[in-house]
């Protein structure tokens, strides 16, 4: 059997809540379908910091490259507001995406059947939502140097982030979008801000020129982000894939993810590049929501995001397509047997905390694998 080393790094406040559940799938496919899946854990973010001083150690950093895939929970929180900059919680994640050289952040936005009366939009704006977000996760301002502050030495200071993009960082992040957009409705919608940036300017051009290349049997639009930005929460159906950078995509992902109803349905896949002998991708999983400081600890965390998380790392790191529909299937059944957790309670429905969602996801899961 194909290696499936998976590193698990649950991370802070709701991560390891989040994992938990994660975990069970894990177990229960390897007892029951024999998967063969080996995992491994670490420490990241603030847990790190604890425990050794740094948001990821080297050691995990040797651990998430040599696996075939990394999940993610969360990290952060204001336990550690006051620690350097430089070992702040979410430095490990930056380094994890950089070190790893995950590119492209697939941030799908599907808004299941049974959530439509839950967004904080019209049910008929938001049902049958099937969007994708393809974010640029390495580069931009995120990353651009200088990246520092200066005093100026008048009792002034300046903040510095610079905003840096090269063509073949834009050229590989379109291929994706315009490669997904052909298995999806073929239409990729490209966000940047050309009439004040000049990355923006240059997005346009390369996005544009790779368009005419190699692409033009897809629809391609290009919207600034801001009007992007507005017509998501206007008419989010017009919109099949979105390219855009790796600030844009942040913002414009979580505003994606209250169209679901909630933060926590929104699951994430980082992918790199396809090895030029074997064609395995470095890959990590990461729920778009972060560590929840305000409901850490309680056990009400929807874990949904965290498990469609790993239904994408079945379907993009180990092919394991028919496996992945069928998780994702299973926390549609659950939906619509009428459980939520607290974030995405309404009316009528019951109440469950992480564990009981975690477990009637699990149930379904093998039922339908019957
Ligand atoms: P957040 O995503 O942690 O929380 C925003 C809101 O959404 C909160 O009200 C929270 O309770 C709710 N929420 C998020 N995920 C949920 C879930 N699974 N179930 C139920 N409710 C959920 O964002 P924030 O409060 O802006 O940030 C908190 C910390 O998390 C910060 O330190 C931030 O840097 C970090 N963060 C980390 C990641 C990550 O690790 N990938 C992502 C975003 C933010
Ligand atoms: C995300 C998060 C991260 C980001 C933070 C925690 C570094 O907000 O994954 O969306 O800004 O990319
Ligand atoms: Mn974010």
């Amino acid at each position: 059997m194909a290696s499936r080393k998976l590193f698990l790094l649950p991370g802070d406040g709701i991560g390891p809540e989040a994992m938990g559940e994660v975990r069970k799938l894990i177990a229960a496919m390897n007892e029951k379908f024999g998967t063969g899946f080996e995992t491994d854990e670490g420490l990241v973010g603030g847990s790190a910091y604890d425990a050794h001083g740094q948001a990821i150690s080297d050691a995990d950093m040797e651990k998430a490259l040599a696996a075939d895939a990394v999940l993610f929970g969360a990290v952060g929180g204001p336990k550690w507001d006051p620690v350097p900059y430089e070992v702040r919680p979410e430095a490990g994640l930056l380094r994890l995406r950089k070190d790893l050289a995950l590119f492209a952040n697939l941030r799908p936005a599907i808004c299941y059947p049974a959530l439509a009366a839950s967004s904080s939009l019209k049910p008929e704006v938001v049902e049958g939502l099937d969007i994708l977000i393809v974010r640029e996760l390495t580069g931009g301002v995120y990353f651009g140097e200088p990246k520092e502050i200066i005093d100026l030495g008048n009792g002034q200071k300046r903040g510095i982030d610079t905003q840096v993009y090269d063509t073949f960082e834009i050229e590989r992040i379109s291929g994706v979008a315009f490669e997904l957009a052909r298995t999806r409705k073929n239409h990729v919608t490209s966000m940047e801000k050309r009439n004040v940036m000049k990355s923006g300017v240059l997005w346009n051009e390369v996005v544009t020129a790779l368009h005419k290349a190699k692409y033009s049997d897809v629809k391609l639009d290009h919207m600034l982000a801001d009007a992007g930005g507005m017509q998501l929460v206007r008419w989010p159906k017009q919109f099949d894939v979105i390219v855009t950078d790796n600030l844009f995509g942040d913002m414009l992902s979580d505003v994606a993810a209250m169209l679901t109803g909630s933060l926590g349905m929104l699951p994430s896949a980082s992918l790199g590049a396809p090895d030029a002998v074997t064609g395995k991708r470095k890959a990590m999983y990461e729920p778009v929501h972060g560590s929840a400081p305000d409901i850490a600890g309680k056990g009400v965390a929807n874990p949904i995001a965290m498990i469609a998380s790993f239904a994408m790392c079945l379907r993009y790191s180990f092919n394991m397509v028919t496996e992945a529909d069928k998780l994702e299937a299973a926390i549609a059944a659950v939906l619509d047997d009428g459980l939520r957790t607290r974030d995405i309670m309404s009316e009528g429905k019951t109440e469950v905390g992480t564990s009981a969602m975690g477990d009637a996801i699990l149930a379904k899961f093998l039922a339908l694998s019957n």
